[in-house]
């Protein structure tokens, strides 16, 4: 079954969203080999959390080691991603300008960008391996994350 196919059977629009999003972590996180974190980052704005502070990602729910709280925009995976309003394959993080490591064992990154219904990003959902070269560009669970992407940027502005 397609992931994205989980994540829709998983969620509930009346449900909170970091419900919603815990449990699409750990779906991930459970039928996804070969990861190492799963999780998101949402941009304190759009989540209420940005206290007068400039326009930055905020660390959301996710699985794996503890990982760093704040990323500014245009700075590492996520950031550049966010910024660029693209999806980011890093085939090997360390080949990576400005690259944030949060777990020194991780080789290679995914990053999706979640858009409203206007196309502005609102969070970006993060997953790393500890092995190089885990995703591809253009396979079938690189589309399949960016459905999910797009079903849980749905939540996010409900
Ligand atoms: N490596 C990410 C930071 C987040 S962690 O991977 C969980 C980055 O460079 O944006």
């Amino acid at each position: 079954m397609a992931l994205v196919n989980y994540v829709e059977a998983m969620t509930d629009e009346k449900d909170w969203y970091i419900t919603n999003l815990s449990n699409v972590a750990a779906c991930l996180w459970e039928q996804l080999p070969d990861v190492s974190w799963v999780g998101f980052y949402l941009m304190n704005d759009t989540v209420g959390a940005d206290n007068g502070a400039e326009r930055e990602l905020i660390l959301g729910p996710f699985q794996g080691k503890v990982a760093c709280t704040h990323i500014k925009l245009g700075r590492g995976v996520c950031g550049v991603s966010a910024a660029e309003n693209k999806t980011l394959i890093v085939p090997d993080v360390s080949q990576f300008a400005g690259y944030i490591a949060c777990d020194s064992e991780a080789k290679s990154e995914i990053v999706v960008p979640l858009c409203d219904k206007d196309g502005k990003v609102i969070g970006v959902l993060d997953i790393d391996s500890n092995t190089m070269n885990r995703f591809s560009e253009a396979n079938e669970e690189s589309a399949d994350l960016e459905k999910c992407a797009e079903v849980i940027a749905n939540i996010l502005q409900r």
